[in-house]
């Protein structure tokens, strides 16, 4: 180890985000949270601090990791910020929900007296991840996912620009064998002038491997 520090923090995101349109129904994605959660759990196993941001999801939270649970993209947005200043790498692994319902309905709303074709309204949620692209310090690492169903890294590599990251974690999720609530993953590990495959394997090998890699970048 030629880093003065014992161990490095890392701030790691999982999970979906759940977005409320009544007190019934919301709007979400498939996320299982097992990708993120993996990745918090290989960064502990390694002797990391971990602070893991979920949003919604069945899996027990991995030992000795600091579980920030969280329900939408607004709560996502205000915890990571809170929490990034003092991070040194940081994994963004969630599935944030792009939009929300433009209002929250207290009462159940009842279908009489709604037309056939309602249209619920919807507001962009922030960008966390590009807005992490503009704070980001010389130190911080910062690794976006990029969930892709086709031009994979033609599209990673537009958001690892785009949000300014060093690093960018391509997956496919047309398969059903990897990406969104498999037990398995292969992804494209792509920076500005590099890029790495990553083959199909379990998501824990698989984060083992990505916390390995980065965890190398800054000297550990
Ligand atoms: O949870 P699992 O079932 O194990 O599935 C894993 C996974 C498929 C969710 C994971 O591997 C993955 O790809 N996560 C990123 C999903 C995603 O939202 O990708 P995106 O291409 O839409 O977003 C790009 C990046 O911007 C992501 O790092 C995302 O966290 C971030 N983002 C997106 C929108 C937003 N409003 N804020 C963000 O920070």
């Amino acid at each position: 180890m030629n880093n003065p520090q014992k161990r490095l923090r890392f701030l790691i995101t999982a999970g979906p985000t759940v977005e409320p349109i009544d007190p019934v129904r919301f709007l979400s994605n498939r996320s299982s949270g097992k990708m993120g959660f993996a990745l918090a759990n290989q960064a502990k196993k390694l002797g990391h601090e971990v602070i893991l941001v979920a949003g919604p999801t069945q899996l027990k939270a991995p030992k000795n990791v600091n579980l920030i649970s969280i329900q939408t993209a607004l709560e996502m947005h205000d915890q990571v910020l809170k929490n990034f200043v003092h991070a040194d790498i940081i994994i963004k692994a969630a599935a944030v929900c792009d939009f929300r319902p433009q209002n929250f309905q207290a009462q159940k709303i009842k279908k009489e007296g709604i037309a056939e074709n309602w249209q619920l309204n919807l507001v962009r949620n922030p960008d966390i991840l590009a807005k992490l692209g503009q704070l980001k310090q010389k130190q911080q690492l910062l690794v976006g996912f990029a969930a892709e169903s086709e031009d994979i890294k033609q599209n990673a590599t537009k958001k690892l620009a785009a949000k300014n990251l060093d690093w960018i974690v391509a997956n496919d999720i047309s398969q059903s064998q990897t990406g969104f609530q498999a037990d398995e993953n292969e992804a494209w590990l792509i920076g500005p002038n590099e890029e790495l495959f990553l083959p199909r394997t379990s998501k824990e090998n698989l984060a083992k491997q990505i916390v390995q890699f980065l965890a190398k970048q800054k000297g550990f």
